[in-house]
């Protein structure tokens, strides 16, 4: 069973948005060959001197055109500096991020942010919604800030896209948290990105708004070959995916293939992340850990996310006999 079916009347995965016909995405392969984005070599240091923190420990990876990826790992595993650092958002301190085939490090700063601006749309776990506006006003704010039209046609198009046509003129006050992270979306989907990111979008939702996010987000890859990557803790969010990407210690640690409908996919994934966590935790507990507190925080976090799976692991075995859970796959 898709995860659509699961959605109760009313709920977003039930409208069809109306096509966007200049839409630069497809499945096929495009600029940049088979890869949205392709990151060589990515070295990611925070900081410098003693404060210095390796995030991104040389991450090589292609995330195809079309494609729905989840980024999967421990707290401090680098998952939003990959995301970061792939959207032209951060830049890296070794290896090269290519969107579209682009060098992004080799542009300008001048040509960098017209990139973001134009290639790539981002979503947050804050929704950064201002509450005083519309959901039409927050969607096109950005483009306002940066003194750009935008054609009333486009935000409609937009909040249509995320089955929202019909609350333009609602403010956040009056929305669901699901529908709110919905105009986030959109405002994100405004210019109609090579790449939308996605960075724990359903962190503070429930299991149903959560559902009626990655339902759309799923549909907006089905439907309209939107390259997706999305950072999410939760197995049954990634399940929704084609592929997970789990790291560790700024590494590439797994690649699990979501296999459609089938429902013990979110199990599978825990215990793909939870044997991830196990292999990097191993060192610290024998003493041989680089970074002596800092490691000994990492592994902290690692155990609050391992709790986090295992909840999120139960949640995807009732998944397997319980009707309206959210199930694996599309
Ligand atoms: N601006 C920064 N300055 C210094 N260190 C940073 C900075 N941003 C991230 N880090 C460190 O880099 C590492 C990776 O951080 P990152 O935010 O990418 O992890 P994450 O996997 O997204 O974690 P979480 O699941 O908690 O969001 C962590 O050790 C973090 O403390
Ligand atoms: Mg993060």
């Amino acid at each position: 069973m898709p995860p659509d079916a699961a959605v109760s009347p009313g709920a977003v995965a039930t409208q069809d948005p109306p096509p966007l016909p200049d839409r630069a995405v497809s499945r096929t392969a495009g600029a940049g060959g088979p890869w949205a984005v392709e990151l060589r070599g990515l070295r990611k240091v925070h900081g410098g001197g003693d404060r210095a923190v390796t995030a991104l420990d040389g991450v090589s990876i292609g995330f195809g055109h079309g494609t729905f990826t989840a980024v999967m790992g421990p707290s401090g595993s680098g998952k939003s500096t990959l995301l970061q650092c792939a959207a032209g958002l951060d830049a890296p301190t070794g290896g090269h991020v290519l969107l579209g085939g682009t060098d992004v490090g080799a542009l300008s700063e001048t040509a960098r942010t017209v990139l973001r601006r134009d290639r790539v749309g981002f979503v947050f776990q804050e929704l950064n919604l201002v509450t005083s506006l519309t959901a039409a006003q927050n969607v096109e704010l950005p483009a306002r800030l940066g003194r750009r039209r935008v054609p009333a046609a486009d935000v409609d198009a937009a909040l249509a896209q995320v089955g929202l046509a019909d609350r333009a003129r609602h403010r956040p006050s009056e929305m669901s948290g699901g529908q709110q992270q919905r105009v986030a979306i959109a405002r994100a989907l405004l210019g109609r990105p090579e790449v939308l990111f996605a960075d724990e979008p359903t962190g503070a939702l429930d299991t149903r708004t959560s559902h009626e996010v990655l339902a759309l987000l799923r549909r907006l890859v089905d439907r309209w070959g939107q390259t997706t990557l999305m950072v999410t803790h939760d197995p049954v969010a990634a399940a929704y995916a084609d592929e997970v990407v789990v790291l560790a210690d700024g590494r590439v640690a797994d690649r699990i293939r979501n296999e459609p409908g089938h429902s013990d996919t979110p199990a599978r994934i825990a215990a793909a992340v939870a044997r991830s966590e196990t292999a990097r935790s191993e060192p610290a507990r024998c003493g041989t850990a680089r970074g002596g507190a800092a490691q000994a925080g990492t592994v902290r976090g690692g155990a609050a996310q391992a709790g986090r799976v295992r909840g999120a692991a139960a949640q995807g075995a009732a998944a397997q006999g319980g009707a309206g859970q959210p199930e694996a796959g599309r």
